[in-house]
């Protein structure tokens, strides 16, 4: 099957985000958990998070338009502070959940438990095997559709080990909005050389 912009343009809405949220194949999937300036938690799924490098650990995720007010970016830009939380099967309803526009904390509506760490303002999920937080290093605007790039260095990580096993920690991938995928190792092979 081949399909144009002019078919993407002619499809019905959800259906275009339906497909272009599941070109890129698998994504992760994990809760970004925040806190205003006044003391409110905040807890959302984002999928498009992905590592930009490594000395110092820099992460990036993509935010939609803020033409409705957005929690996780306000918090972000107001305290500089988010914690990213690997959703695993245990949770993974409450996790989508969380992705509906509660005006209150969604750690309250789903009944995922907030816990903290010393120096750290945003929250992390306590239901999480794989937790870490960021400081805010960039704010980058995606001039052609009006989404914006953050751009966070990692400062803390609770991990169960250092080689993570992402399978043994139950951490789920995700695509488009609405689909979760538990991980399955096919190889793990030695650095390519010519
Ligand atoms: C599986 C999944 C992945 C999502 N990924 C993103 C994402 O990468 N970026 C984004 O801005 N919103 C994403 N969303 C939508 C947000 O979770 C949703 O807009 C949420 O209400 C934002 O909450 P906030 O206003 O409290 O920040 C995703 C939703 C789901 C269900």
């Amino acid at each position: 099957m081949v399909l144009t912009e002019e078919d993407f343009n002619a499809m019905e809405k959800l259906d275009r985000v339906q497909l272009a949220t599941t070109l890129p194949g698998p994504k992760p999937i994990c809760l970004v958990g925040t806190r205003s300036n006044e003391g409110a938690t905040n807890l959302a799924p984002f999928s498009s998070i992905t590592h930009l490098g490594s000395t110092p650990i820099l992460m990036g995720m993509v935010t939609r338009p803020d033409t409705v007010e957005r929690h996780t970016l306000q918090n972000i830009i107001d305290t500089g502070s988010w914690t990213l939380n690997h959703v695993t099967s245990g949770m993974v309803k409450q996790a989508h959940q969380c992705s509906a526009r509660y005006p209150g904390s969604e750690f309250e509506a789903t009944g995922l438990n907030e816990i903290y760490h010393d120096g750290i303002i945003a929250p992390f999920v306590e239901e999480s095997a794989v937790r870490f937080a960021l400081e805010l290093e960039d704010l980058v605007d995606i001039p052609s559709n009006g989404t914006k790039l953050i751009v966070g260095r990692v400062i803390f990580a609770e991990v169960p080990d250092t080689d993570l096993d992402l399978i043994k920690a139950g951490t789920l991938a995700s695509t488009a909005l609405d689909t979760y995928f538990s991980l399955n190792e096919v190889a793990r092979l030695p650095y390519a050389r010519p």
